[in-house]
């Protein structure tokens, strides 16, 4: 149906299925599509030549911006949590708070550095922030058809606009929940606004912004696309859902979170660098009836 489908990156635990919600969404047509994503490791590149890609939180931890002491710590903090993150021997509730601890220490580095607003570009036009081959087809494609993408990230939103500002994609259709930063009158930054958004709390996230789903409720059709486990609770505020699709991309520890991942996501995408499959089934959705 759709050859992308046969790539080798392409794990379905029931292709039947996944064909059938295709085919039902396909019918109800474009006009009740939206798409919710997440942002780092998911839109951008997890590697590129053998080498990580950033984060939208180690875009600033490599920048000139940080002090090398902060740097250090930042680096640190990765080393000890990131494996906690993609860890498969223990359980979501255990890493929980592990997470918010993460999450908390790294911000409260970041705001010690009294980061400018005005250096964020250009902190952003010098880092190795990479979007996966194939994203201008995938934000120009959605914008054509007037479907809304909803980009909810963990990461942090001013960094998140501004790298998808610098690549010409951040169209109307587009709208971010993620961390922003909240800056003092001299525009330093001097906290993030709101409640924390992490890896495992996307769901209360999701529910913080029943507005949103509200606007879109006459789009009871959802692609979501994710890289962790916790980004399947992005969808939690749809209202009145009647189809998902859900696509993981699996990054990282394949092996051992290969299983979980076919039981969780509708189409695993094992290190697969591109939108190459999303960018197929959008497609199919929005080709006229
Ligand atoms: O956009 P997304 O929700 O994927 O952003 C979360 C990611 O940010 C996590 O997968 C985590 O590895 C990363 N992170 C980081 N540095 C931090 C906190 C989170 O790189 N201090
Ligand atoms: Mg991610």
């Amino acid at each position: 149906m759709i050859p992308e489908l046969s790539n080798p990156s392409v794990l379905m635990r029931d292709p039947q299925r996944v064909e059938e919600i295709l085919q039902t969404m396909l019918q109800c047509g474009s006009n009740t599509l939206q798409v919710i994503s997440d942002f780092d490791m998911t839109l951008t590149r997890f590697a590129f030549n053998g080498k990580r890609c950033p984060t939208c939180h180690n875009i600033l931890d490599n920048s000139s911006i940080i002090t090398s002491d902060c740097k250090e710590k930042l680096a640190k903090l990765l080393g000890t949590y990131y494996p906690i993150e993609i860890d498969c021997s223990r359980s979501i509730e255990e890493k929980l708070p592990l997470m918010v601890e993460w999450w908390t220490k790294a911000h409260e580095l970041l705001v010690q550095q009294k980061i400018k607003k005005d250096l964020l570009a250009m902190t952003v036009r010098e880092s190795e922030a990479k979007l996966r081959d194939g994203f201008q087809v995938f934000f120009d494609h959605l914008h054509e058809h007037n479907v809304p993408l909803l980009i909810f990230s963990a990461g942090i939103g001013d960094i998140l606009e501004e790298v998808i500002r610098q690549a010409g994609v951040f169209h109307p259709n587009v709208k971010v929940f993620s961390n922003y930063m909240d800056f003092d009158e001299d525009g330093v930054l001097k906290a993030f606004k709101g409640e924390l958004i992490h890896i495992y709390n996307k769901r209360e996230g999701a529910l913080l912004n029943t507005g949103h789903f509200q606007d879109l409720r006459t789009r009871p059709n959802v692609l979501l696309l994710g890289d962790s486990l916790g980004d399947l609770a992005m969808a939690d505020g749809v209202q009145d859902m009647e189809n998902i699709l859900k696509i993981g991309f699996l990054n990282d520890k394949v092996d051992e979170r290969k299983q979980s991942y076919l039981n969780a996501y509708d189409v695993v995408l094992v290190k697969d660098e591109t939108l190459e499959v999303p960018n197929a089934l959008i497609h199919y959705l929005t080709a006229n009836k």
